[in-house]
This record gives structure tokens, sequence and C-alpha cells, in this order.
């Protein structure tokens, strides 16, 4: 049994921590954070699913005052467990790398910490075996994530050499008032850093794109145009996306007619919070531009890093040691086709 714990029990933090407890060969042994947030305090409220260290033992009294349960300190879960999870606030994980280094504890940092925190750039589908023994990944960011998903099935399948995207990229969580409601449309510089990311784990594709901020919560969008070594056809990128556990194919016609519907679908499905792991794309948004094809994708941004950070525990720790198989058993374990 893998021993996992989770430090920053925020959006992700949370979600990685139920992914780690569905996992029958992991053992989730603790979530640590800072302070009585709404989702500590949810967790408590709710009996207490998950032990929980204090990484400000200074501040465990914030905590224990109103009978939250400490069990510990970052410091102690660090020592453990086989590997941590960090998915502390932007920053706080390259500090906690210090805590990692010294217990020589193995650490998966997310999007939000810059690229030299890890020694790989991870993704399980497109560079699994990168990660296999290494002591220290960092995801994709979620937007990165789903489309590398998209693009690397389509790169096994017939070879990309180009694609350039448009985000249109949700501009806060629910619940992150300090963002500001903002009614309008914010345009970013080019190349968004999606397409970078993209470019470093698969550096023979040429990425470029566009990002708008748009004040929306349930979800990005992607649209990629993607040049391929031979045409592809709707069919044929059709069957590609279809196969692929990750990749849910949805059609405007069943009444999917965007974000909303898909957040809303996972919700009635009961996935907890309306989570989903799948990214999905639109049927009817396939569409060939001369000898190029373009797509329209949906990323649930709160909850679509949770497989590929399952992939990125087996890969460090050696569970298993090809893509194939370790992305095979995280999607056992997450319900995933
Ligand atoms: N929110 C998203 O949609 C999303 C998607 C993909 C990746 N990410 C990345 O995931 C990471 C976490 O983002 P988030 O949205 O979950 O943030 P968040 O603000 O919701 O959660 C961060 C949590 O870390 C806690 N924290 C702060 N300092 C800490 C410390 N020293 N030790 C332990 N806990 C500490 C905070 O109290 C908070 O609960 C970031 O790198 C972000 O870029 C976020």
């Amino acid at each position: 049994m893998i021993k996992v714990g989770v430090a920053g029990y925020g959006v992700i933090g949370q979600r990685l921590a139920d992914g780690v407890a569905w996992q029958k060969d992991m053992e989730l042994v603790g979530v640590a954070d800072v302070a009585p947030t709404l989702p500590i305090r949810a967790l408590y409220e709710s009996g207490m699913k998950y032990r929980l260290y204090t990484a400000l033992p200074e501040k465990k009294h914030l905590l224990t005052d109103i009978g939250i349960p400490v069990s510990g300190t970052l410091e102690e879960l660090v020592q453990e467990v086989d590997i941590m999870l960090d998915a502390t606030s932007a920053g706080i994980g390259a500090k906690n790398k210090e805590l990692y280094q010294k217990y020589h504890t193995k650490a998966i940092f997310q999007g939000g910490e810059k690229n030299d925190v890890a020694d790989v750039f991870f993704h399980g589908y497109a560079n699994y075996e990168k990660g296999v023994g290494a002591d220290y990944l960092k995801l994709t960011s979620c937007n990165t994530t789903g489309l590398i998903r998209a693009i690397d099935a389509i790169d096994r399948a017939v070879g990309v050499v180009k694609t350039a995207i448009t985000i249109i990229r949700r501009v806060a969580d629910p619940g992150d008032y300090h963002r500001g409601l903002t009614n309008a449309l914010q345009v970013d510089k080019a190349p968004s850093h999606q397409c970078l990311d993209l470019m470093t784990i698969m550096p023979h594709v040429d990425a470029t794109g566009i990002l708008i901020h748009t004040p929306v919560t349930h979800g990005h969008i992607i649209t990629p145009v993607v040049s391929t070594r031979g045409k592809i056809s709707k069919e044929e990128l059709l069957a590609i996306f279809n196969a692929h556990p990750r990749i849910k194919v949805v059609r405007l016609e069943d009444g999917f007619l965007g974000n909303a519907s898909l957040f809303k679908y996972a919700r009635d499905l009961g996935n907890k919070r309306g989570d989903m792991y799948e990214v999905a794309v639109w049927e009817e948004s396939i569409v060939n531009s001369g000898d190029d094809i373009m797509f329209a994708m949906n990323i649930p941004q709160e909850s679509v890093v949770i497989p590929e950070t399952m992939d990125g525990i087996r890969a460090a720790m050696k569970m298993q040691l090809t893509r194939e198989e370790g992305t095979a058993e995280t999607n056992k374990y997450l319900w995933m086709k």
C-alpha cells in the first residue's frame, strides 16, 4: 500500500484526497492545511473522514479552539508517507519542497508552481515513462491536462504537426470572491502558457494560441485547430476520442449545449460536488478546415488533473512502469471506461 499525504485542502486538494481514497492500492494518511477554511470546516462537519495535520503549528489553536481535531503537523505527515501531493496556493509548494527533501519524501506539485520545482513536468498519457521513479513531478494545469489528452490521442493515432487553440478560460472557481466578479472578457498576451507547456512536454508539436478570461465558473472551453501528418476525417477523430478513457464525446443534439450542461449532468450522475474527470468533446463541433481539423472541448477545471496526478503517483512510486498500465489502473479506480 503506497502511503499518500495531501498538502493544501482547497479546490484541488479536497479532490486529490478523494481520488487517493478511491485508489484501492493507496492509503491516504491525511491532509494538511493552515486554517479553518470552508473546506476544512466541511471536512469536520461531515465527520472528519480524513486526518488533518497543520502546516502552521503555532496557529494550531485556530483549529482546535473550534473543536477541529488535529493529528499532527505537516512535517510529521511528510515523514509518515511515501509521497506528498502538494496542492497549496501557487508558490507555497516550492517552499514545502524543502520539507519533502529533508525527509526524502517524493512529491507531486500542481500547475501553479514554477516548472523548476520538479524533475519532470508530467502528463499521464503523454510522458508517463519520464515520471517513472522520479522524486518530484509537476502536473500540467487544468487546461493543459485536458488539451494534452486530446492532442496526444491524435498524435499517437496519426501524428500531430501543429495546433492552434483558443481557450475560453473560467476566471475563478465557485466561491473565489477575492478574484472579483467581472462581467467582462479579458484578453491575455499570446501565446498562452498552455501552448508553451504543451511544447515543453510534446516538443515535436508547434503550438500557439490565445486565451480570453470569462466570468464563468463551470469549466473552460478550448477550440484546438490541429494540423496532422495526414489529413484526418471527423469520423477518424471521433473514433480516437471515443477510444480514450478520459475523453467523453457528447452531442448538442442530446442536450449538451455547453459547459453548464456538463456540470449539471455530472451533478445528476451523483458525482461528488459535480466533479467530472473526463474532458468532453462536442461531436457536432468537429470540423475540417482544409487539411486541418478543429473541435471544441470542455475542461472541468476543478477535477481534470486528479487522474493524471494519480498516474504521477504510480510513475514516481514505480507502481506501474508503462503509461498503459499506469493510466489503466487509475482509470479502473476512478470508474473511467
Ligand atoms: N482551482 C483550479 O481549478 C485548479 C486547477 C488545476 C490546478 N490548480 C493548481 O492547484 C494548486 C492549488 O490550487 P487551488 O485552486 O486548489 O487553491 P486553493 O486556494 O483552493 O487551495 C489552496 C489551499 O492551500 C492551503 N495552504 C496555504 N499554505 C499552505 C501550507 N503552507 N501548507 C498547507 N496548506 C496550505 C490554503 O489554506 C488552501 O486551503 C495551484 O498550484 C493551482 O494552480 C488549480
